[in-house]
């Protein structure tokens, strides 16, 4: 009798838990193709399609003062400096864009060289990125600009940067001074680049500027930066209805490590919402975070989408601060320690379309010194945005992160992610053959 009761209590328990996985499976699909029955040359791209490559001013101008050269020496990490000396070299840097064939190029202002301090502004500066419009618009390059890609003052930083909500006005005040000066010949605006990374590297984990760890004020952080986007959003598109305004959404794929498990799934579930979801939520409906953000809504004329990787969550996690990441058995890693996961981009595609505006791809690239992986990276990537493309997902182009190799954050110059190979001795750049595969697919598409 007891033999049969406990019995049948298994076999329950085992359906339940067959019947969990697959309506797990089923809901949340975590696809892996076979790529060795793709042909990745197999890709068409509309007519129109641009072809980019993306950079931010901190990661490459170089010489610069603001909220990351502070804290580069507060954690006594490798220093930016000179970093790709793109300040003075940028004429010779646009070359190599169109050496490539590039139609479009994403890069960031500057903040802190523009006002260096509070109200004190540097108009030779703002000539020179005046000057980089017109140089790239000489060649037929579409530039897309990033208003706030990471870095900005430290007076500003001082004051509490994103974490009060008062400082938006003069974040605000600074977008309108750049969109004055460039908006008559720049028709594509990036307001802020991810801002999940932002708030929850600097305020979750510590590991950008300003090195906080505290779940409060990411939270907040988050909420402000989504605040901030919805005003200057409305304030310059008031000053141009016509110009595209958008901004750069990192879409990380949270998936559990184990499917069964009680703590995996919930908490892949738990940081997809936060995440992703969260912020979807907030451009969606006006809400986030359990605030009410009305500016926010339908605050997009597209978005920009970065998409690098998938992450295999559990407990592991609290590994995640030593960017330690899992991968599965059949995934290559990369040298940042994430896994290569293309199937992901095609998630991360479906993931925005309820937004319902065109998408941009605005970063996807790979940490990759030797170049071994690169090429094949990026054409599984390129594949599976064909693919997209052909299924009727409206995405409109294509930045490769990056042009050249620069400074990665807090990662220093050790991740290189550049088409050009940068020795940062001599400042020589040197194409990749990654460089030239991609030089080939733009000039047959
Ligand atoms: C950022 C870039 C960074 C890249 C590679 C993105 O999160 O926008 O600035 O270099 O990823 O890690």
């Amino acid at each position: 009798m007891w033999i049969t009761l406990f019995l049948a209590a298994l076999a329950a328990f085992a359906v339940f838990k067959v019947s969990l996985i697959s309506y797990r499976r089923r809901r949340y699909p975590e696809p892996h193709y076979d790529w060795s029955q793709i042909n990745t040359d197999e890709v068409s791209f509309p007519q129109g399609f641009h072809w980019g490559t993306a950079t931010a001013a901190h990661q490459v101008e170089g010489s610069l003062s603001n909220n990351w050269t502070i804290h580069e020496v507060a954690k006594g990490l490798e220093q930016s400096g000179a970093a790709c000396d793109h300040w003075n070299r940028w004429k010779g840097d646009f070359q190599l864009l169109s050496d490539l064939g590039i139609t479009s190029y994403r890069c960031s202002i500057e903040w802190s060289r523009l006002e260096p301090e509070p109200g004190r502004w540097d108009d030779a500066a703002l000539q020179t990125y005046s000057a980089m419009i017109d140089e790239l618009l000489a060649r037929n390059i579409r530039p897309i600009i990033t208003l706030h890609h990471f870095s900005h003052p430290q007076w500003w930083e001082a004051r509490g940067g994103f974490t009060k909500k008062e400082n938006i006005a003069t974040f605000l005040s600074y977008c309108e001074r750049v969109f004055d000066a460039l908006s008559d010949r720049v028709d594509t605006w990036v307001t802020i680049n991810e801002p999940t990374v932002f708030s929850t590297m600097g305020y979750g984990l510590g590991m950008f500027p300003p090195g906080r760890r505290s779940p409060r004020l990411t939270l907040r952080v988050m909420r402000h930066l989504m605040l901030a986007h919805a005003k200057v959003y409305h304030s310059l598109k008031a000053k141009r209805p016509e110009v595209q305004i958008g901004m750069a959404k990192n879409v990380t794929l949270f998936d559990p490590r184990n499917r069964w498990s009680p703590i995996d799934w919930p908490l892949s579930r738990l940081l997809e919402w936060l995440w992703n979801g969260a912020w979807r939520n907030g451009i969606m409906k006006g809400r986030m975070l359990f605030a009410k953000i009305p500016e926010a809504k339908n605050s997009l004329d597209f978005i920009g989408l970065n998409y690098y990787t998938h992450v295999l969550t559990g407990l592991s996690i609290v590994s995640l601060r030593n960017l330690n990441f899992p991968k599965r058995d059949q995934e290559v890693a990369t040298e940042f320690g994430y896994p290569m996961y293309a199937e992901g981009f095609r998630r991360a595609i479906e993931f925005l379309a309820p937004l319902d505006v065109p998408i941009e791809i605005t970063e996807n690239g790979v940490a990759d010194a030797s170049d071994a992986l690169r090429p094949e990276h990026l054409k599984r990537h390129l594949w599976v945005l064909s693919q997209a493309i052909k299924d009727g997902y409206n995405v409109r182009s294509y930045h490769h992160w990056s042009l050249m190799d620069n400074f990665e954050w807090a990662e220093g110059y050790s991740m290189r992610f550049g088409l050009y190979h940068v020795d940062f001795e001599t400042q020589e750049r040197t194409l990749r053959a990654s460089g030239e595969v991609y030089k080939e697919i733009i000039s047959s598409n």
